[in-house]
């Protein structure tokens, strides 16, 4: 056993793998050797596992091989070991069917792993979408000593000399096309300047938002979301958490569970709110507390949500790309504008509390983080709805909404599948009224599975023809977080699941009302109850594999999408073989 190196700190964990006595001390330490480490090595110096989602399947991620390198030589610098572990890579852009149908098993593999390997701390590097969420609650489930490194922001897109946003550039663009106002070679050239280098989405999509969350939660060092993906600041931001890792290792802390707490999440819902974030954030927030026993749900979400306006002027709310949020200060200085609203003694991996970090910010552009009293968009940007159609809640992205149609009445479109509603817009034939509320069903967690991103659903072709740019659309799916649009998402309960979705028909008027918080069908109770008994109940799932796991364990949106037995945390016990 080894040794504490100081009164009260703990004793390493790593030191019940190489300190063994017979052969299960002889084989690990004989293996360690093989590895290049020396016999010294395995005398008490804490080792850091860093757990990247490297991969040439995820393009944004192809950094975390560097920023490992990097870590590594941060662990060594401080005396530790650093064994660098794969994990499971999400890539969003050629995953199919969707990269949320394996956030959950990110998730496992890390809080697995971790716990069956000699760790004494985590460095956890990630980047697209899905990555950092899964990686968050694997950590949170397994408890060691954990900070995060994000990939940071791509340089941003350029098109002919102008900049251009990941994903809302390219939306954009082909709606364009598809009204016949753009050309294939308007489309070709978006797709060419949009990403230029390695690293996340530099929009406000679900990875920038991600990425700012972890570090408003206190899991990533100060200014460790902004910093450009191959500037020299993210490589020293990497080296940092390794060396910091090192520190908490022989610290025993700080934990995941002593830093995400419920003022540390209501921090990151200000945050979220702030930013004009990706709606699914949501999920992935509900999810992790439920991994750490904190008390949140989609209430909390809208209650937080309502006070704060939107500060960061980044797409697609506002205008800017990430490399601006960089140069303005980065999140430091935007929990300095939110320092009023915030839990400032929440704590970070750094050691430092929120308010400290906001204290020592500075902040060197008032337009791309506003003040409170000069936002981008008013507060409410994000809201949640309930209703006769939603009575588990959904969430619409008012921010990005067009605000005519957030008092909206309207007749249903309904579609069973996606596929069917893309081949209705695409065609003439189909003219559906300038007020038409779209709703396209079964996309839910359970139904698709996984919650596919088709909420921003393309305007019906007809539509476009007549001017119009933007309908309701209404679905139990998610949407890109680069997205943007009148959508209300992660209806819940799904129709899968025997939500209220299920019983909508062509032509029942559907209530929008934002301002009331309200998502309604207007349809007797009478008449709807006629239908429920007329929809079979959809039959458990017996698919094998992951597929079926997945849809026969997944909760709805308002738990975060989590599976029912992945709710909580088991800490790092392992049992050791008596041998
Ligand atoms: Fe990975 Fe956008 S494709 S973050």
């Amino acid at each position: 056993m080894t040794v504490p190196d100081a009164p009260g700190r703990p004793v390493l964990r790593s030191g019940t793998w190489f300190d063994g006595s017979g052969k299960a001390g002889s084989v690990v330490r004989t293996h360690m050797l093989q590895a290049g480490f020396a016999p010294e090595d395995l005398a008490g110096k804490p080792v850091v596992g860093i757990l990247s989602t490297w991969s040439e399947a995820t393009p944004c991620n192809a950094g975390l091989r560097d920023l490992a390198e990097r870590v590594a030589r941060g662990v060594l610098a401080e005396g530790g070991i650093p064994l660098e572990a794969p994990v499971m890579s999400l890539g969003e852009p050629l995953m199919r069917p969707t990269t949320m149908l394996y956030r959950n098993l990110l998730s496992i593999e890390v809080e697995e792993v971790a716990r069956a390997n000699p760790f004494d701390a985590l460095v956890l590097l990630g980047g697209c979408d899905k990555t950092v969420p899964g990686l968050l609650m694997g950590a949170a489930s397994v408890d060691l000593p954990s900070v995060v490194v994000t990939t940071g922001p791509m340089l941003s897109g350029s098109v002919c000399g102008r900049p251009a946003g990941s994903g809302t550039d390219l939306w954009r663009v082909l709606e364009e096309r598809r009204a016949d106002r753009a050309t294939d070679a308007d489309v070709a050239l978006v797709e060419r300047g949009l990403s230029r280098s390695t690293g996340h989405c530099m929009t406000m999509g679900t990875a920038s938002t991600m990425a700012c969350l972890t570090e408003a939660l206190g899991l990533q060092l100060p200014g460790g979301t902004a910093a450009v993906a191959v500037g020299a600041d993210r490589s020293r931001l990497a080296a940092a958490s390794g060396g910091l890792a090192v520190a908490m290792a022989r610290d025993g802390g700080p934990r995941p569970s002593e830093l995400l707490t419920r003022e540390a999440f209501e921090n990151a819902l200000i945050v979220l709110a702030a930013i004009g974030g990706s709606t699914n954030a949501v999920l992935h927030l509900l999810a992790l507390a439920g991994r750490c026993g904190v008390p949140l749900d989609l209430d909390d979400v809208d209650r937080l949500a309502r006070d704060v306006p939107v500060l960061l002027d980044v797409a697609p709310s506002g205008s800017g790309l990430m490399a601006d949020v960089e140069a303005a200060g980065g999140v430091p200085a935007l929990l300095g504008r939110l320092l009023p609203l915030l839990h400032a003694g929440a704590s970070t991996v750094s050691g430092a509390t929120v308010g400290e970090i906001a204290a020592a910010a500075s902040l060197h552009d008032q337009s791309v983080i506003r003040p409170l009293d000069r936002p981008v968009a008013a507060p409410g940007g994000l809201a949640v709805l309930r209703g006769s159609l939603a009575p588990g809640g959904a969430v619409i992205k008012v921010a990005s909404a067009s605000p005519a149609l957030l008092q909206h009445t309207g007749p249903a479109w309904v579609f069973d599948q996606v596929e069917d509603y893309l081949a209705a817009a695409a065609d003439p034939a189909d003219d559906p009224p300038d007020d038409v509320v779209v709703v396209v069903r079964g996309a839910g967690p359970r139904g698709w599975p996984g919650m596919p991103e088709i909420g921003n659903l393309p305007i019906p072709v007809r539509l476009l023809e007549r001017g119009v740019r933007d309908v309701v659309r209404v679905c139990d799916g998610r949407m890109s977080g680069t997205a943007y649009g009148t959508v209300v998402l992660h209806v819940a309960p799904e129709s899968a699941a025997g939500g209220p979705l299920a019983l909508v028909r062509n032509g029942d008027l559907v209530r929008l009302d934002v301002r009331g918080r309200r998502l309604d069908l207007l349809v007797d109770e009478a008449e709807l109850e006629v239908r429920r008994r007329a929809t079979p109940a959809a039959p458990v799932s017996t698919e094998r594999g992951w597929t079926g796991l997945h849809r026969r364990h997944v909760l709805q949106a308002d738990r975060g999408a989590d599976l029912d037995f992945l709710v909580g945390a088991s800490g790092s016990e392992v049992p050791r073989a008596p041998f």
